[in-house]
């Protein structure tokens, strides 16, 4: 155990927990593994990228001393810059659709953010964040960063947040799993997370799959915006797609909490749907990884620990 210099030295190298007793009740052939990327500093597995590209910024010279940072985003990737830009003197401004929930804006605002919400394109629910939504987010996002002269992150274009999860998140399962795992899959938002694993994990035979949403009407806050040809996952040889519904990646986060002590959000649901789908089908066993990417605090204000918990 030593001391870090700051609180962005305790960005990744989470644990890789063996969910056996989930795999067990379901009578799975093969094992569960989850990646508890919620248990970084924000809360969330976009820590990784926020570090990655603001570090290489800052190197290249991108990104000078003091110049403010802008970045579109659900919650989650703000958060993590917050983080950075406070240890790093930088000034953060956040641009979120409404439709996010309440409890990710408060959480930016805490750690020094200025969070500008963009109201939600006519007729949308909140809670439903769809590429409408997201289109008008990023309109404001390019003006902001326009008027401020400031270091857009773009989390969507930038190689830094791919290249955090095929240095960092995949190598740490390959090496935890003890080189055992046979397959990984991700929900997709940027595809930052999916890409870059895929790039560390395929040409070791691990297959990777993508998740996405039944439909553009979704509560799973952080992704499965249908955006065509996403910049991140051009070239990746994925293995498939697993499609999951609300309500099963609802019912997924409730179960992790409840069977093995792991609060995550609606995307780790979704992602464990897949995973456990994957291993009742073409990883039969095998050892599917994913990643526990939010925690389940910031759905609080949501109907996922609402009154379908109680069943
Ligand atoms: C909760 C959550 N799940 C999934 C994702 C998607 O991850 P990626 O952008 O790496 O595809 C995000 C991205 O912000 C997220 O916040």
């Amino acid at each position: 155990m030593t001391v870090l210099s700051s609180v962005i030295d305790a960005i990744g190298g989470t644990p890789l927990v063996d969910l056996a007793r989930i795999a067990d009740a379901s009578r799975l052939d093969g094992r569960l593994l989850a990646k508890l990327d919620h248990l970084n500093p924000g809360l969330s597995k976009k820590d990784r990228a926020a570090r990655t590209i603001v570090e290489a910024a800052r190197a290249s010279g991108e990104l000078t001393e003091g110049q403010t940072v802008v970045e579109l985003t659900s919650g989650n990737m703000g958060t993590g810059l917050a983080i950075v830009c406070a240890v790093l003197g930088h000034p953060f401004v956040a641009v979120m659709s409404k439709g996010n929930s309440e409890e990710r804006a408060r959480m930016m605002r805490a750690l020094g953010a200025e969070v500008v919400l963009v109201p939600q394109a006519e007729g949308a629910r909140p809670g439903e964040v769809s590429g409408a939504d997201l289109a008008l987010v990023e309109e404001e996002a390019r003006r902001i960063t326009t008027e401020r002269a400031a270091f857009r992150a773009d989390q969507f274009a930038r190689a830094g947040n791919p290249e955090a999860h095929a240095t960092g998140t995949a190598p740490e399962i390959w090496a935890q799993s003890g080189q055992r795992v046979t397959a990984f899959c991700d929900f997709i938002g940027s595809g930052g997370t999916l890409g870059g694993a895929a790039r560390f994990f395929v040409p070791l035979g691990v297959r990777c799959y993508a998740v996405n949403p039944d439909r553009a009407d979704h509560p799973i806050q952080g992704g499965g915006y249908a955006m065509p040809d996403l910049a991140h996952l051009r070239g990746v040889d994925l293995a498939g797609d697993v499609t999951v519904t609300g309500e099963e990646a609802a019912a997924h986060a409730r179960l992790l909490a409840r069977t093995e002590g792991i609060f995550g959000g609606y995307s780790a649901g979704a992602n464990m749907a897949a995973a456990i789908r994957l291993l009742q089908g073409p990883e039969r066993g095998g050892c599917v990884a994913f990643v526990v990417c939010d925690s389940g605090l910031k759905y609080l204000s949501t109907d996922l620990w609402g009154q379908g918990n109680a069943e």
